[in-house]
């Protein structure tokens, strides 16, 4: 495993700085020699004849889902819903007259998600999965499997895997859109394309990362990410990051409903990260950050080139508005790392997790 790992002190590190390269296989995986986007079409036809989508995932594999719903329904305008699978069968929703099923699992072997999709299959519904193991079993039962291309992810805390998700999910709905002829206004190529160059330059910044994961979590027992639209999506994962490697007790919430109570808990200088990468709230973020200062709150705003302020402290380079949470979720799994690493946590196998949970 050593030798695996090459001169990276650990996968994490490794699989966060592979994220620019998968990005770019995944374009060239689904291109065709015509430097087209191409997918089974097959999976085409369905979603296009589907009248909503039903996204069931567990874990950062759900937060890629959150992301996903906001991709199909803004760029293929078709209704999403998004279920957390170990719910999903207890509590199961109405569906719509013609639903499909879209697994999302990095191993394809988690058994709260299989648990759905035996269940879907009992009631005759079609499902596809979106995983990085091909074989695996939600991909075998499934009747139709997209591969992540993100390579073989071997720490506990997923990274790759999730903007691989991510990115499949961008490419799909736009060509979802494409086939409906809705004018989707970007080339999904060339926006993953200047993804993965910002990805590659938060990567370069590294050092300045850590130092801000030192300099507010160094002592913390807990920590707030806060953000609007789809910047909450990105702080649900932020938080859970931290969470997992680091055991700092993290909250992603959104910017507005922390006053509803949340609020409550911030004292002095509780780390409170807030995510400005969408400009219709650009300034009601700003404002929320503002509300806890007032109250203590050691702030630190993470933004994008363009809607970045003075104080901010750190910004990463402008992308599509609906491609945001592939680079802002970079800083994000830094501070994590960094964070467990300060505190001498074991990264790569952090205390409780396994890789994949094949029990229910
Ligand atoms: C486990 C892992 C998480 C992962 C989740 C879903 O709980 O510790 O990191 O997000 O399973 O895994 P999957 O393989 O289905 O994406």
């Amino acid at each position: 495993n050593d030798i695996e790992k090459g001169t990276y002190p650990h996968y994490m590190l490794k699989e966060i700085e592979e994220q620019p390269a998968v990005i770019r296989q995944i374009i060239s995986h689904y291109q065709d020699k015509d430097g087209m986007i191409q997918f089974d079409q097959a999976i085409q036809k369905e979603i296009v004849e589907a009248d909503r989508l039903y996204i069931i995932a567990c874990g950062t594999s759900y937060h890629a889902g959150l992301i996903g719903k906001q991709l199909f329904e803004h760029v293929a305008h078709k209704p999403t819903e998004v279920h957390v699978a170990s719910e999903f069968l207890y509590n199961m929703p109405l569906l719509s007259e013609k639903p499909l099923f879209i697994f999302i699992s990095q191993s394809g072997e988690t058994a709260d998600s299989r648990g759905v999709l035996v269940k879907i299959k009992q009631l005759g519904y079609k499902a596809i999965t979106i995983t990085n193991v091909p074989g695996s079993t939600l991909s075998r039962e499934a009747d139709y499997t997209l591969h992540t291309h993100a390579g073989p992810e071997i720490a506990v805390a997923s990274t790759k895997a999730y903007t691989a998700q991510m990115a499949v999910l961008a490419l799909l709905s736009a060509q979802v859109a494409t086939l409906n002829q809705f004018e989707i206004g970007f080339d999904p190529v060339q926006e993953l394309s200047i993804v993965a160059n910002a990805m590659e330059s938060v990567i370069d910044k590294k050092e300045k990362i850590e130092e801000i994961s030192r300099g507010i979590l160094s002592i913390s027992r807990n920590c707030f990410f806060i953000g609007r639209g789809i910047d909450y999506a990105v702080c649900l994962e932020g938080a859970l990051k931290l969470k997992e490697i680091s055991y700092i007790q993290a909250e992603g919430f959104a910017g507005g409903e922390l006053k509803h109570g949340t609020i409550a808990l911030i004292e002095k200088n509780t780390p409170v990260i807030a995510l400005a990468s969408q400009e219709h709230v650009n300034g009601s973020i700003r404002s929320n950050v503002k509300e806890v200062e007032a109250r203590g709150a050691n702030t630190c705003i993470i933004s994008m080139e363009g809607l970045d302020r003075n104080d901010d402290r750190f910004v990463f380079p402008r992308v599509h508005k609906l491609l945001t949470p592939l680079a802002a979720i970079i800083p994000f799994q830094l501070i994590a790392y960094y964070a467990a690493l300060h505190r001498g946590c074991d990264v790569d196998k952090p205390r409780n997790l396994a890789k994949s949970v094949t029990v229910e």
